[in-house]
This record gives C-alpha cells, structure tokens and sequence, in this order.
C-alpha cells in the first residue's frame, strides 16, 4: 500500500496538488469565413453548411498555447480545440518539397529517446483539402507536467495554403472519446488516466479585449477563480460526445429565439453558428440586414451600442451578449458574430461566447460551467 502510494506521488500533481496552467497567447489572424464554415462542417458531420461567397475575410482573435513533445522536449504552438478529438503536430520530412510545413515546428521523431512508431494512417478532411500521416506514442507535456505514450498523429500531407502561413502548428482535441469513430483518445483521457490531476476538469480563459498578446489561460485540473467573477452555473451534457448541453431558451428582445435547443461548446470555433432558420431569425431580430455584396449580415457601426442583447438561459444562470461581443469589425464593415451551419441541430458557441464567459469542461461530472470573465483592468483596450 505504501509503496503504491509512493510510486503514485512520483510524479504526480495530486501530491502537488495544483492547477496546470497553460497560458494562451492571442494572435490576429485574418479568417476567410468560407473555410471557417468548413471546419464547422467537418467537425460536426454537418452535409450542407451554405457555400460562402469566397471573397469575405474578416479580422478576428485566435488563442495558442505552447505544448511540447518527446525526450528532450520539441515545442509545438496548438490550438486547444474541444470541437475535436485527436492531438496532430507536422512531422519532420528530410525532403525538400514539403513546403506545406515549412514555416511550422516539425515532430522529429529520431531526436526523441520516448519516440514509438504506431503506424496506423490517419485521414482528416480539413478546410479546403485534408490532412494525412500515421500515428506514433510519445510524451507530451502539458506546462511541464509529463504524460506519457501518448498517441497522436503526425501529419506529413496538407495541402490548404491557409495553414500555410497561420501561426498555430497543430491542434489538441478536447473533446469525448468513442472508440468506434476515433483513431486514439483525446490526450486528457491519457492525464486522467496516469492520475494526474485533482478533478477531472479544464476550464477556458479567452481574454478578447485588450491589446497585449496574452489571451488567456487553459486551466488543467479544475478551474481558476482568478479568472472569474459571480456564481458558475453548470448544465448536464446531453450528449457525450462533443460538449453538448441543452439551453432553456435564448431571447433577443422579447422575441424567443431558441427554446430547449441543443448547443456545442467549441472553443475552436469562431463566432456562433446557427442552424438556417435560426441563423435568419437572431440575425432579423438584431437589426442586421443583408450586406448585397458579401451576403454577410451587417449593422451599421455607428450603433453597435444601441443593439439588443441576446439573453441566454442555461441552467440556473443568464448569460447575455450585447453588440459590442457579438459584432465583428473589419474596415468600415460591421459584420454579425452569428454564422449560418445549414441543418445542424444545434447550436455552436465559439471564441465570442467563450470569451465572454470562463467556461468549464467537467469529465467527473459531465457538465459545463459558465461564469462571467473577469475582464483584467490593467489590460487596456
Ligand atoms: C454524418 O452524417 C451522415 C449523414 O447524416 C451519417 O450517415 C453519418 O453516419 C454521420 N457520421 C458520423 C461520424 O456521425
Ligand atoms: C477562401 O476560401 C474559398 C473556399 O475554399 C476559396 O475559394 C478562396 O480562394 C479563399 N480566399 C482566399 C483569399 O484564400
Ligand atoms: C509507456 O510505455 C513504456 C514502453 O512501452 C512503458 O515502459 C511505460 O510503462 C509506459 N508508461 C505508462 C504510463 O503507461
Ligand atoms: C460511438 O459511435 C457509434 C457510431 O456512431 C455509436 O453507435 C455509439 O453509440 C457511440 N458510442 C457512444 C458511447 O457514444
Ligand atoms: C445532472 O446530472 C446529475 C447526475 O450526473 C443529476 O444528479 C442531476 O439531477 C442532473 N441535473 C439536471 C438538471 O438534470
Ligand atoms: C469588451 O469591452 C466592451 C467595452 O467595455 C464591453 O462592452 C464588452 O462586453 C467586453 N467584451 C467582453 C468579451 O468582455
């Protein structure tokens, strides 16, 4: 029992006893709001997202966070996406025309002594072409906390010239593991399962206002109350198998939008996706009208500060946006944050509700939590 107990506390937070945090930086990254669509489309299985004119781009916040793989450790800038269930990163290729990873951290696997071949192919349908490689084990860490064998794909074929020049090298999948779909566990499987954490809980901080590069923070273990103010209110998950939940209802002035809908959390998504109908009718009740050029719903700048708040129930809590979270610049253009999925069946919260709310991912419990982020004062606009 003793010596159970030691081997437990070799390495292992629960004897330390505290949070892992991963700080998340925040770039500005011009979107082309077609492939955005298509991510969404991939990852939820969604057949007929609208095609979008391809021309409109958008500026909008992305949030990194630094990971590193293999003995000694490799450093790799990923997306933590829990929209999706696989860890991928580049792999080195000793040729030359493997232009598509050129700018990006590569995975060598010959300068890492914890490196094992799995070699099982995987195929990943991606923006405008798909990513492809084989999967290997090594040890990942996580703000310097080591979790080993882990399995997840090195990438050596992607065609989207958009990846090309984005600042992210690879993406960490967050979501829930079921066996007969994915090709490995989600790595946070791999940390509760080498017991490394007091609860079985992440937590999202994206801070969208502010000018400095820090965006924010990815909590393992449980959740950071410096991060937050008010009450959390939680909602079970309806549906294990991305982080989905039921919202009682959603209302744009008095006019009731969504009732007992089923909504993704997604906090590699941006904006808010919305099935067609509902699409039209938040976007109707905000004011927005269809901008002929772009076929993108547009509100006049100069009244942002007069739109409707979007009032959210979930749970026991209300969450609300108003036009100044939902509305995205870009030049003169005031674009809306609400975004058509064709027929999906639910809802897609993304980076704009995120932000504004801390949000929590509970495994123990099967639940989501929101809070109110606390906006940091120091932090200037
Ligand atoms: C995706 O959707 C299609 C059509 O609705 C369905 O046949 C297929 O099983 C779905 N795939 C997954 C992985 O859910
Ligand atoms: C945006 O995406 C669409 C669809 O993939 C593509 O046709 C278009 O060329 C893209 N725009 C740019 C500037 O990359
Ligand atoms: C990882 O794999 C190595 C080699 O197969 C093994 O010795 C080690 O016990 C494994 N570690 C864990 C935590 O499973
Ligand atoms: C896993 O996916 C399969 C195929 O879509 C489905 O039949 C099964 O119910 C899923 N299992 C769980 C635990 O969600
Ligand atoms: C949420 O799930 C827990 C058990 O997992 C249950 O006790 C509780 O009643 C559920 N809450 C609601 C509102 O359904
Ligand atoms: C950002 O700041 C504006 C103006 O102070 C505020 O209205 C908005 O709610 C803030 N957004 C978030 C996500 O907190």
């Amino acid at each position: 029992m003793l010596k159970t107990l030691l081997i437990l506390c070799g390495s292992l937070l629960l004897c330390e006893g505290g949070l892992v945090k991963i700080p998340l930086i925040k770039f500005v990254e011009e979107k082309n709001l077609s492939h955005e669509l298509q991510k969404l489309q991939i990852k939820f299985n969604i057949t007929d997202i609208a095609t979008m004119p391809p021309k409109y781009h958008y500026l909008d916040f992305s949030f990194y966070g630094k990971i590193t793989i293999g003995t000694p450790p490799q450093d790799f800038l990923v997306l933590f996406d829990t929209g999706s269930h696989l860890l991928w990163v580049p792999l080195k290729t000793y040729t030359l025309d493997n232009e598509d990873f050129g700018r990006h951290h590569q995975y060598d696997p010959e300068k890492s002594q914890t490196y094992q071949l799995n070699g099982q192919p995987f195929f990943m349908i991606y923006e405008s072409g798909y990513l492809s490689g084989h999967l290997v084990e090594d040890t990942v860490s996580l703000a310097g906390k080591e979790i080993q064998n882990v399995t997840f794909g090195v990438a050596t074929y992607r065609p989207d010239a958009t990846f090309r020049y984005a600042p992210y090298d690879g993406v960490m999948g967050m979501s829930f593991f079921n066996s007969s779909l994915h090709y490995a566990p989600p790595i946070f499987y791999d940390l509760m399962k080498q017991h490394k954490l007091e609860e079985n809980v992440f937590s999202f901080y994206y801070l969208r206002n502010g000018s400095t590069r820090l965006g924010g923070e990815l909590t393992l273990g449980g959740i950071n109350p410096d991060h937050f103010e008010g009450q959390l209110h939680y909602v079970n998950i309806s549906r294990k198998y991305h982080w989905q939940f039921e919202v009682e209802s959603a209302h744009v002035n008095k006019i009731q939008v969504c009732k007992k809908c089923q909504v993704i959390a997604d906090t590699g998504c941006n904006g808010i996706g919305l099935p067609r109908d509902d699409y039209h009718r938040v976007n109707r009740a905000i004011g927005a009208t269809i901008d002929p050029e772009t076929y993108q719903f547009v509100v006049d700048c100069n009244k942002i500060n007069q739109l409707p708040e979007i009032t959210f129930k979930i749970g026991d809590g209300i969450f609300t946006l108003s036009g100044q979270d939902y509305i995205k610049r870009l030049n003169n253009r005031c674009v809306s944050g609400f975004h058509n999925i064709g027929s999906a069946k639910f809802w897609i919260l993304g980076d704009l509700f995120i932000g504004k709310y801390y949000t929590v991912f509970d495994f123990d419990k099967s639940r989501v939590g929101f809070a109110k982020t606390k906006q940091n004062i120091q932090i200037t606009i």
